[in-house]
């Protein structure tokens, strides 16, 4: 691997617990325990190679839906998980920080995540990102109400807003934007995950279900990547002159 051209900013749509779990003809719990594994080991493998910003998609808007019980295991899986690796987190430079409509979670879990990201605000080796009660349509709704607010105040002028504006308001304004999406599971689909923050993106799904991604698959991923020409709407000639 190139290690001149890792991407800026990975983000992962972690998918396929629930079918790797009843594959085995276990309950999907099991799966998520199992995918609690496997970010453990992209969260390793990504600082490894110096990935800068690893943004994960653990939990979205639409997964409140789910029934009760597993909503709170993954809500219990996460407390545990950050108390967990929080040790790790600082040994290894990790900065944690969390997207999302972070005000509908548990308290248990504010409560954490309030922790780590506090304790780990001056790691500078890696930004690990969580989206959390994440959903892109609801992010960007957070953001016009708020931009017309400003715009309504005078604080911002309409001849003012713009791109910039825009991304200094969404959830990610202290993140780049994605260089590399990666889905596990087989889905083509982005399911309204980091809609804006991917407009020019590389997109890389596999069949592996995420309990059975691992440090290779991302590798492998991450090479497809350094072997795509990114023209961002130029042509080829352009990009060599
Ligand atoms: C998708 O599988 C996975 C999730 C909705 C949750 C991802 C959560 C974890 C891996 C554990 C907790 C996270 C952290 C960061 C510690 P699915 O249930 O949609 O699988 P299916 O599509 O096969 O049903």
């Amino acid at each position: 691997m190139e290690f001149s051209n890792i991407p800026n900013h990975v983000a992962i749509i972690m998918d396929g617990n629930g079918r790797w779990a009843t594959e085995q003809g276990k309950p999907r719990i099991y799966g998520h325990k199992h995918g609690v594994d496997s970010v453990r080991s992209i969260v390793e493998a990504a600082r490894e190679i110096k990935v800068p910003h690893l943004t994960l998609y653990a939990f979205s808007t639409e997964n409140w839906e789910r029934p009760k019980e597993e909503v709170s295991v993954l809500m219990n899986l996460l407390v545990r998980s950050l108390r967990g690796e929080f040790r790790k987190m600082m040994q290894n430079d990790i900065q944690l920080n969390a997207i999302g409509n972070l005000g509908n979670l548990p308290k248990a879990v504010r409560e954490e995540l309030e922790y780590v990201t506090q304790k780990t605000k001056n790691n500078t080796g890696m930004v690990l990102t969580l989206a959390l009660s994440y959903g892109s349509r609801e992010e960007l709704v957070q953001t016009f109400r708020c931009l017309a607010e400003k715009v309504k105040r005078n604080t911002i002028s309409l001849e003012n807003l713009d791109e910039s504006v825009i991304n200094e308001h969404l959830y990610t304004r202290n993140l780049p934007d994605v260089d590399l999406l990666i889905r596990t599971s087989g889905e083509k689909r982005i399911s309204n995950f980091l809609l804006w923050q991917i407009a020019y993106a590389e997109l890389y799904f596999t069949d592996k279900l995420w309990p059975d991604f691992g440090k290779e698959d991302l590798h492998q991923a991450i090479l497809n990547y350094q072997q795509r020409e990114r023209r961002f709407g130029k042509t080829s000639q352009q990009l060599q002159s």
